[in-house]
Protein backbone atom coordinates (compact mmCIF):
# COMPACT_ATOMS: atom_id res chain seq x y z
CA UNK A 1 0.00 0.00 0.00
CA UNK A 2 1.69 3.17 -1.15
CA UNK A 3 -0.46 6.15 0.93
CA UNK A 4 0.71 6.47 5.05
CA UNK A 5 -2.52 6.48 6.14
CA UNK A 6 -3.09 8.84 9.97
CA UNK A 7 -2.48 5.75 12.15
CA UNK A 8 -5.26 6.98 14.88
CA UNK A 9 -9.24 7.57 14.20
CA UNK A 10 -10.59 11.17 15.30
CA UNK A 11 -12.84 10.26 18.25
CA UNK A 12 -12.65 13.90 19.37
CA UNK A 13 -12.63 16.90 17.44
CA UNK A 14 -12.41 21.06 18.04
CA UNK A 15 -14.40 22.82 15.16
CA UNK A 16 -12.40 25.25 13.11
CA UNK A 17 -14.11 28.60 12.42
CA UNK A 18 -13.75 29.18 8.84
CA UNK A 19 -12.98 32.99 8.21
CA UNK A 20 -12.88 34.70 4.63
CA UNK A 21 -9.84 36.23 3.17
CA UNK A 22 -11.25 39.99 3.37
CA UNK A 23 -11.81 38.97 7.13
CA UNK A 24 -8.48 37.92 7.51
CA UNK A 25 -7.11 40.99 6.50
CA UNK A 26 -8.85 43.01 8.80
CA UNK A 27 -7.73 40.67 11.31
CA UNK A 28 -4.19 41.23 10.27
CA UNK A 29 -4.54 44.72 10.70
CA UNK A 30 -6.49 44.63 14.04
CA UNK A 31 -2.95 42.64 15.06
CA UNK A 32 -1.00 45.63 13.92
CA UNK A 33 0.55 42.18 11.80
CA UNK A 34 1.94 40.65 14.67
CA UNK A 35 0.35 36.93 14.16
CA UNK A 36 1.00 36.46 17.85
CA UNK A 37 -1.63 38.76 18.34
CA UNK A 38 -4.35 37.22 16.62
CA UNK A 39 -6.85 35.25 18.61
CA UNK A 40 -6.30 31.45 17.70
CA UNK A 41 -9.85 31.00 16.94
CA UNK A 42 -9.27 33.42 14.01
CA UNK A 43 -6.45 30.96 12.47
CA UNK A 44 -7.97 28.26 10.43
CA UNK A 45 -4.23 25.94 10.55
CA UNK A 46 -2.04 27.15 13.59
CA UNK A 47 1.32 26.09 12.53
CA UNK A 48 2.63 28.25 15.05
CA UNK A 49 4.56 25.72 17.22
CA UNK A 50 4.52 22.04 17.76
CA UNK A 51 5.28 22.43 21.44
CA UNK A 52 1.80 21.75 23.54
CA UNK A 53 -0.22 21.66 20.75
CA UNK A 54 -0.91 17.60 20.77
CA UNK A 55 -4.00 15.78 20.43
CA UNK A 56 -3.55 13.50 23.65
CA UNK A 57 -4.98 9.93 22.94
CA UNK A 58 -7.76 8.20 24.92
CA UNK A 59 -5.53 6.67 27.14
CA UNK A 60 -3.96 9.83 28.21
CA UNK A 61 -7.22 11.76 28.55
CA UNK A 62 -7.93 8.06 30.82
CA UNK A 63 -4.70 8.49 32.91
CA UNK A 64 -5.26 12.05 33.81
CA UNK A 65 -8.72 10.21 35.32
CA UNK A 66 -6.09 8.47 37.51
CA UNK A 67 -3.99 11.12 38.27
CA UNK A 68 -3.43 11.61 42.22
CA UNK A 69 -2.55 15.03 43.68
CA UNK A 70 -0.72 14.20 46.74
CA UNK A 71 1.72 16.81 47.39
CA UNK A 72 4.33 14.20 48.39
CA UNK A 73 5.25 10.68 46.85
CA UNK A 74 1.80 10.61 44.00
CA UNK A 75 2.00 7.41 42.33
CA UNK A 76 1.49 9.55 39.28
CA UNK A 77 5.45 10.38 39.77
CA UNK A 78 6.57 7.15 40.37
CA UNK A 79 4.36 6.31 36.96
CA UNK A 80 6.11 9.53 35.28
CA UNK A 81 9.33 8.16 36.60
CA UNK A 82 9.38 5.02 35.51
CA UNK A 83 7.89 5.84 31.93
CA UNK A 84 11.22 7.86 31.80
CA UNK A 85 13.59 5.37 32.96
CA UNK A 86 12.07 2.96 30.68
CA UNK A 87 13.35 5.14 27.46
CA UNK A 88 16.65 7.64 29.23
CA UNK A 89 17.65 5.16 32.50
CA UNK A 90 19.16 8.60 34.57
CA UNK A 91 19.15 8.14 38.19
CA UNK A 92 17.83 11.76 39.33
CA UNK A 93 14.66 12.69 37.33
CA UNK A 94 12.90 15.39 38.25
CA UNK A 95 9.72 17.09 36.89
CA UNK A 96 9.74 20.29 35.48
CA UNK A 97 6.36 22.83 34.97
CA UNK A 98 8.11 22.64 31.23
CA UNK A 99 11.61 22.80 29.28
CA UNK A 100 13.02 25.99 30.44
CA UNK A 101 12.40 25.74 33.57
CA UNK A 102 14.48 23.04 33.41
CA UNK A 103 17.37 24.70 31.87
CA UNK A 104 16.76 27.77 34.45
CA UNK A 105 17.39 24.94 37.19
CA UNK A 106 20.46 23.23 35.68
CA UNK A 107 21.95 26.62 34.47
CA UNK A 108 21.66 28.39 37.95
CA UNK A 109 23.98 25.82 39.41
CA UNK A 110 26.50 25.36 35.94
CA UNK A 111 26.54 28.97 34.68
CA UNK A 112 27.49 32.26 35.55
CA UNK A 113 30.16 34.54 34.69
CA UNK A 114 33.30 33.45 32.76
CA UNK A 115 31.68 30.27 31.79
CA UNK A 116 31.32 28.85 28.02
CA UNK A 117 28.95 26.53 26.96
CA UNK A 118 28.73 24.89 23.42
CA UNK A 119 26.02 23.10 21.79
CA UNK A 120 25.47 22.11 18.44
CA UNK A 121 22.81 25.02 18.70
CA UNK A 122 21.00 25.79 21.54
CA UNK A 123 17.61 26.67 21.59
CA UNK A 124 16.61 30.47 22.36
CA UNK A 125 15.49 29.78 25.87
CA UNK A 126 18.18 27.39 26.38
CA UNK A 127 20.81 30.26 25.06
CA UNK A 128 18.76 33.11 27.72
CA UNK A 129 18.71 30.90 30.83
CA UNK A 130 22.41 30.33 29.99
CA UNK A 131 23.68 34.33 29.28
CA UNK A 132 21.05 35.39 32.34
CA UNK A 133 23.52 33.70 34.31
CA UNK A 134 26.68 35.48 32.69
CA UNK A 135 27.81 32.56 30.75
CA UNK A 136 28.36 32.51 27.33
CA UNK A 137 26.54 30.25 25.12
CA UNK A 138 28.01 28.92 21.82
CA UNK A 139 26.87 27.39 18.97
CA UNK A 140 28.92 24.46 16.70
CA UNK A 141 26.74 22.83 14.33
CA UNK A 142 28.25 21.45 11.58
CA UNK A 143 28.80 23.74 8.60
CA UNK A 144 26.42 22.04 6.19
CA UNK A 145 23.53 22.56 9.20
CA UNK A 146 23.99 26.79 8.11
CA UNK A 147 23.23 25.77 4.69
CA UNK A 148 19.56 25.71 3.90
CA UNK A 149 19.22 23.96 0.53
CA UNK A 150 22.13 21.16 1.03
CA UNK A 151 21.17 17.28 1.53
CA UNK A 152 22.85 15.71 4.34
CA UNK A 153 21.53 13.00 6.43
CA UNK A 154 22.44 14.46 9.98
CA UNK A 155 22.49 18.36 9.77
CA UNK A 156 22.09 18.63 13.25
CA UNK A 157 25.72 17.28 13.97
CA UNK A 158 28.23 18.57 16.33
CA UNK A 159 31.27 19.94 15.00
CA UNK A 160 33.34 17.31 17.06
CA UNK A 161 36.53 19.25 15.62
CA UNK A 162 35.53 22.52 16.98
CA UNK A 163 34.24 20.87 20.09
CA UNK A 164 37.46 19.41 21.10
CA UNK A 165 39.78 23.07 19.88
CA UNK A 166 37.00 24.80 22.14
CA UNK A 167 36.96 22.52 25.25
CA UNK A 168 41.36 23.27 24.98
CA UNK A 169 40.66 26.48 24.83
CA UNK A 170 38.31 27.27 27.21
CA UNK A 171 39.29 24.08 29.69
CA UNK A 172 37.85 24.26 33.39
CA UNK A 173 35.89 27.61 32.40
CA UNK A 174 33.43 24.80 30.29
CA UNK A 175 31.09 23.62 33.00
CA UNK A 176 29.08 21.15 30.96
CA UNK A 177 28.46 20.13 26.87
CA UNK A 178 24.65 20.13 25.51
CA UNK A 179 23.22 18.87 21.99
CA UNK A 180 19.89 19.70 21.09
CA UNK A 181 18.03 16.61 19.39
CA UNK A 182 16.66 16.95 17.02
CA UNK A 183 17.90 20.61 16.37
CA UNK A 184 15.11 22.78 16.24
CA UNK A 185 16.73 25.91 15.78
CA UNK A 186 18.98 24.49 12.74
CA UNK A 187 15.43 23.17 10.96
CA UNK A 188 15.00 19.78 13.02
CA UNK A 189 17.82 18.76 11.62
CA UNK A 190 18.46 15.48 13.64
CA UNK A 191 21.77 14.39 15.17
CA UNK A 192 23.15 10.86 14.43
CA UNK A 193 23.82 8.32 16.87
CA UNK A 194 27.80 8.36 16.07
CA UNK A 195 27.45 11.90 16.61
CA UNK A 196 25.77 11.92 20.04
CA UNK A 197 28.36 9.12 20.86
CA UNK A 198 31.45 10.63 19.90
CA UNK A 199 30.64 14.21 21.70
CA UNK A 200 29.71 12.49 24.88
CA UNK A 201 33.12 10.62 23.87
CA UNK A 202 35.19 13.94 23.71
CA UNK A 203 33.08 15.57 26.73
CA UNK A 204 34.05 12.54 28.70
CA UNK A 205 37.70 12.98 27.90
CA UNK A 206 37.41 16.47 28.72
CA UNK A 207 35.98 15.63 32.37
CA UNK A 208 32.58 17.44 31.35
CA UNK A 209 29.57 16.43 32.07
CA UNK A 210 27.37 15.64 28.65
CA UNK A 211 23.63 17.47 28.98
CA UNK A 212 21.25 16.49 25.76
CA UNK A 213 18.32 18.60 24.99
CA UNK A 214 15.96 15.99 24.14
CA UNK A 215 12.47 17.73 23.54
CA UNK A 216 12.67 15.91 19.89
CA UNK A 217 13.93 12.31 20.38
CA UNK A 218 11.92 10.52 19.34
CA UNK A 219 12.10 11.78 15.82
CA UNK A 220 15.76 11.87 16.33
CA UNK A 221 15.71 8.01 16.34
CA UNK A 222 13.26 7.54 13.64
CA UNK A 223 15.71 9.71 11.34
CA UNK A 224 18.68 6.97 13.17
CA UNK A 225 16.57 4.21 12.07
CA UNK A 226 15.82 5.50 8.54
CA UNK A 227 19.15 7.04 7.35
CA UNK A 228 22.29 5.74 9.39
CA UNK A 229 24.23 2.89 8.44
CA UNK A 230 23.49 -0.05 10.64
CA UNK A 231 20.47 0.91 12.47
CA UNK A 232 17.75 -0.17 9.94
CA UNK A 233 15.58 -2.23 11.18
CA UNK A 234 16.31 -1.67 15.22
CA UNK A 235 13.48 -0.71 17.58
CA UNK A 236 12.53 2.62 18.00
CA UNK A 237 13.18 2.30 22.36
CA UNK A 238 16.17 0.54 21.67
CA UNK A 239 17.81 3.72 19.59
CA UNK A 240 16.47 6.21 22.25
CA UNK A 241 17.75 3.85 25.00
CA UNK A 242 21.35 4.12 22.77
CA UNK A 243 21.39 8.00 22.26
CA UNK A 244 21.03 8.61 25.83
CA UNK A 245 23.39 5.78 27.26
CA UNK A 246 26.65 8.01 27.56
CA UNK A 247 25.01 11.56 28.66
CA UNK A 248 25.15 12.81 32.15
CA UNK A 249 21.71 14.29 32.26
CA UNK A 250 18.89 15.37 30.14
CA UNK A 251 17.02 18.74 29.90
CA UNK A 252 13.05 17.99 28.38
CA UNK A 253 9.85 19.40 27.11
CA UNK A 254 7.49 17.14 27.85
CA UNK A 255 5.58 19.54 25.13
CA UNK A 256 7.04 17.50 22.47
CA UNK A 257 7.94 14.09 22.12
CA UNK A 258 5.52 13.27 25.15
CA UNK A 259 2.42 14.16 23.42
CA UNK A 260 1.60 16.55 26.56
CA UNK A 261 0.03 19.97 27.16
CA UNK A 262 2.64 20.90 29.53
CA UNK A 263 5.55 19.17 31.61
CA UNK A 264 9.59 18.55 31.08
CA UNK A 265 12.18 17.09 33.16
CA UNK A 266 15.60 17.57 34.20
CA UNK A 267 16.98 14.29 34.69
CA UNK A 268 20.66 14.16 36.29
CA UNK A 269 23.52 10.82 37.42
CA UNK A 270 25.47 12.89 39.44
CA UNK A 271 24.11 12.93 43.28
CA UNK A 272 25.63 16.53 44.30
CA UNK A 273 24.34 18.02 40.91
CA UNK A 274 20.91 16.45 41.53
CA UNK A 275 20.96 17.77 45.38
CA UNK A 276 21.57 21.19 44.49
CA UNK A 277 19.10 20.97 41.34
CA UNK A 278 15.93 19.80 44.03
CA UNK A 279 16.76 22.46 46.74
CA UNK A 280 16.64 24.92 43.56
CA UNK A 281 12.98 23.14 42.49
CA UNK A 282 11.45 23.66 45.65
CA UNK A 283 11.83 26.87 45.86
CA UNK A 284 10.85 27.77 42.18
CA UNK A 285 8.75 24.88 40.88
CA UNK A 286 7.43 22.67 43.52
CA UNK A 287 8.39 19.24 45.81
CA UNK A 288 10.17 16.98 43.96
CA UNK A 289 7.79 14.72 43.74
CA UNK A 290 5.57 17.15 41.27
CA UNK A 291 7.66 19.91 40.19
CA UNK A 292 5.11 22.41 39.12
CA UNK A 293 2.78 19.85 37.73
CA UNK A 294 -0.24 18.20 38.67
CA UNK A 295 -0.67 14.74 39.05
CA UNK A 296 -2.99 14.15 36.12
CA UNK A 297 -0.11 15.85 34.22
CA UNK A 298 2.58 13.37 35.02
CA UNK A 299 0.07 10.50 33.92
CA UNK A 300 -0.32 12.51 30.61
CA UNK A 301 3.17 12.73 30.32
CA UNK A 302 3.83 9.12 31.58
CA UNK A 303 1.72 7.41 28.99
CA UNK A 304 2.20 9.49 25.77
CA UNK A 305 6.07 8.66 26.03
CA UNK A 306 4.76 4.88 25.97
CA UNK A 307 2.89 6.06 22.48
CA UNK A 308 5.79 8.49 21.01
CA UNK A 309 7.97 5.69 20.11
CA UNK A 310 5.47 3.86 18.22
CA UNK A 311 7.40 3.29 14.36
CA UNK A 312 3.71 3.99 12.55
CA UNK A 313 3.13 7.17 14.67
CA UNK A 314 6.45 8.34 13.72
CA UNK A 315 6.32 7.63 9.77
CA UNK A 316 3.35 9.33 9.47
CA UNK A 317 4.41 12.36 11.36
CA UNK A 318 8.00 12.47 9.25
CA UNK A 319 5.93 11.87 6.45
CA UNK A 320 3.29 14.70 6.95
CA UNK A 321 6.54 17.36 7.11
CA UNK A 322 8.40 15.23 4.10
CA UNK A 323 4.87 15.15 1.87
CA UNK A 324 4.87 19.33 2.17
CA UNK A 325 8.24 19.70 1.98
CA UNK A 326 8.79 17.95 -1.86
CA UNK A 327 5.41 19.20 -2.76
CA UNK A 328 6.91 23.28 -2.38
CA UNK A 329 10.35 22.24 -3.65
CA UNK A 330 8.63 21.24 -6.91
CA UNK A 331 6.79 24.15 -6.96
CA UNK A 332 10.15 26.45 -6.72
CA UNK A 333 9.32 27.45 -2.83
CA UNK A 334 12.94 27.58 -1.19
CA UNK A 335 12.72 25.51 1.81
CA UNK A 336 15.44 23.88 4.21
CA UNK A 337 15.93 20.56 2.74
CA UNK A 338 15.86 17.93 3.55
CA UNK A 339 12.49 17.97 6.13
CA UNK A 340 13.09 18.21 9.75
CA UNK A 341 11.41 16.53 12.18
CA UNK A 342 8.63 18.89 13.53
CA UNK A 343 8.36 21.85 10.98
CA UNK A 344 8.16 22.66 6.91
CA UNK A 345 10.81 25.64 6.95
CA UNK A 346 10.50 28.38 3.86
CA UNK A 347 13.83 29.98 3.04
CA UNK A 348 11.92 33.95 2.94
CA UNK A 349 14.90 35.68 1.99
CA UNK A 350 15.77 33.42 -1.14
CA UNK A 351 12.10 33.34 -2.51
CA UNK A 352 11.61 36.93 -2.01
CA UNK A 353 14.62 38.81 -3.02
CA UNK A 354 12.78 41.89 -3.82
CA UNK A 355 12.36 42.20 -0.45
CA UNK A 356 15.50 43.39 1.62
CA UNK A 357 16.06 41.65 5.14
CA UNK A 358 15.44 45.04 7.21
CA UNK A 359 11.94 44.91 5.63
CA UNK A 360 10.95 41.63 6.88
CA UNK A 361 10.91 39.24 4.13
CA UNK A 362 9.67 36.48 6.96
CA UNK A 363 7.16 38.72 7.99
CA UNK A 364 5.78 39.01 4.16
CA UNK A 365 5.13 35.28 4.06
CA UNK A 366 4.00 34.66 7.16
CA UNK A 367 1.25 37.19 6.85
CA UNK A 368 0.28 36.43 3.25
CA UNK A 369 0.35 33.21 4.08
CA UNK A 370 -2.51 34.00 6.67
CA UNK A 371 -4.25 36.54 4.91
CA UNK A 372 -4.67 34.04 2.12
CA UNK A 373 -4.83 30.89 3.63
CA UNK A 374 -5.65 31.50 7.95
CA UNK A 375 -2.57 29.90 8.26
CA UNK A 376 -0.50 31.30 10.77
CA UNK A 377 3.27 30.30 11.14
CA UNK A 378 6.27 31.73 12.33
CA UNK A 379 8.99 34.25 11.40
CA UNK A 380 12.51 33.04 12.24
CA UNK A 381 14.98 35.75 10.58
CA UNK A 382 15.31 39.72 11.45
CA UNK A 383 12.64 40.07 13.23
CA UNK A 384 13.74 37.29 16.05
CA UNK A 385 17.04 38.22 16.06
CA UNK A 386 17.76 41.12 14.24
CA UNK A 387 18.39 43.78 16.87
CA UNK A 388 21.20 44.06 19.34
CA UNK A 389 20.58 44.46 22.48
CA UNK A 390 21.90 48.17 22.21
CA UNK A 391 19.33 49.05 19.82
CA UNK A 392 21.08 48.19 16.12
CA UNK A 393 19.61 46.37 13.66
CA UNK A 394 21.23 44.43 11.21
CA UNK A 395 19.90 41.34 8.61
CA UNK A 396 19.87 37.41 10.66
CA UNK A 397 21.70 35.14 9.30
CA UNK A 398 18.75 33.42 7.53
CA UNK A 399 14.59 34.37 7.53
CA UNK A 400 12.62 31.47 7.81
CA UNK A 401 9.39 31.19 7.88
CA UNK A 402 8.79 28.06 10.51
CA UNK A 403 5.21 25.75 9.42
CA UNK A 404 5.47 23.53 12.50
CA UNK A 405 3.31 20.52 13.18
CA UNK A 406 1.02 20.14 15.87
CA UNK A 407 1.41 15.88 16.58
CA UNK A 408 -1.62 13.93 15.91
CA UNK A 409 -3.77 17.17 15.16
CA UNK A 410 -4.25 17.84 11.52
CA UNK A 411 -4.57 15.13 8.23
CA UNK A 412 -3.55 14.64 5.14
CA UNK A 413 -6.34 17.07 3.96
CA UNK A 414 -5.05 20.07 6.23
CA UNK A 415 -1.53 19.41 4.45
CA UNK A 416 -2.68 19.65 0.92
CA UNK A 417 -4.35 22.51 1.76
CA UNK A 418 -1.67 23.97 2.69
CA UNK A 419 0.12 23.36 -0.56
CA UNK A 420 -2.60 25.04 -2.07
CA UNK A 421 -1.78 28.08 -0.27
CA UNK A 422 1.45 27.97 -1.25
CA UNK A 423 0.48 27.33 -4.83
CA UNK A 424 -1.65 30.67 -4.60
CA UNK A 425 1.00 32.61 -3.27
CA UNK A 426 3.85 31.31 -5.48
CA UNK A 427 1.84 33.24 -8.08
CA UNK A 428 1.53 36.48 -6.44
CA UNK A 429 4.65 36.23 -4.64
CA UNK A 430 6.70 39.30 -6.69
CA UNK A 431 3.47 41.77 -5.53
CA UNK A 432 4.17 40.78 -1.40
CA UNK A 433 6.09 43.92 0.22
CA UNK A 434 7.82 43.91 3.03
CA UNK A 435 7.11 45.73 6.42
CA UNK A 436 8.51 48.44 8.74
CA UNK A 437 8.21 48.21 12.62
CA UNK A 438 6.23 50.81 14.27
CA UNK A 439 6.68 50.62 17.89
CA UNK A 440 9.03 47.32 19.88
CA UNK A 441 9.72 46.28 23.07
CA UNK A 442 13.96 46.43 23.78
CA UNK A 443 13.56 42.56 23.53
CA UNK A 444 12.45 39.47 22.41
CA UNK A 445 10.79 42.23 20.50
CA UNK A 446 8.72 39.67 17.46
CA UNK A 447 6.31 38.18 20.50
CA UNK A 448 4.66 42.11 20.83
CA UNK A 449 6.49 44.85 17.92
CA UNK A 450 3.82 46.03 16.14
CA UNK A 451 4.54 46.09 11.99
CA UNK A 452 2.95 48.55 9.04
CA UNK A 453 3.07 47.37 5.35
CA UNK A 454 5.57 49.31 3.23
N1 LIG B 1 14.59 23.13 23.75
C1 LIG B 1 14.10 23.05 22.50
C2 LIG B 1 14.92 22.39 21.43
C3 LIG B 1 12.83 23.60 22.21
O1 LIG B 1 12.37 23.51 20.96
C4 LIG B 1 12.09 24.21 23.23
C5 LIG B 1 10.78 24.83 22.96
C6 LIG B 1 12.63 24.25 24.53
C7 LIG B 1 13.88 23.70 24.74
C8 LIG B 1 11.89 24.89 25.68
O2 LIG B 1 10.83 24.09 26.09
O3 LIG B 1 8.80 25.47 25.65
O4 LIG B 1 8.74 23.55 27.25
O5 LIG B 1 9.94 25.62 27.85
N2 LIG B 1 10.37 25.09 21.79
C9 LIG B 1 9.06 25.63 21.41
C10 LIG B 1 9.05 25.90 19.95
C11 LIG B 1 8.61 26.79 22.24
O6 LIG B 1 8.05 26.48 19.47
O7 LIG B 1 9.99 25.55 19.24
P1 LIG B 1 9.51 24.72 26.73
Amino acid sequence: MKTIIEPFRIKSVEPIRMTTPEERRDLLRAADYNLFKLHSDDVLIDLLTDSGTSAMSARQWSAILSGDESYAGSPSFFRFEAAIRDLMDFKHIIPTHQGRAAEAILFSILGGKGKFIPSNTHFDTTRGNIETTGARADDLVIAEGKNPSLVHPFKGNMDLAKLEAYLEQHGDAVPCVMLTITNNAGGGQPVSLANIRATAEIARRYGRPFIIDGCRFAENAWFIQQREEGQKGRAIKDIVRDCFADADGMTMSAKKDAFANIGGWLALNDDELADKARTRLIMTEGFPTYGGLAGRDLDAIAQGLSEIVDEDYLRYRIRTNEYITERLDAMGVPVVKPAGGHAVFVDARAWLPHIAPLQYPGQAVACKLYELGGIRGCEIGTVMFGRAPDGTEAPASMDLVRLAMPRRVYTQSHADYIVEVFEELTAMKDSLRGYRITEQPPALRHFTAKFAPL
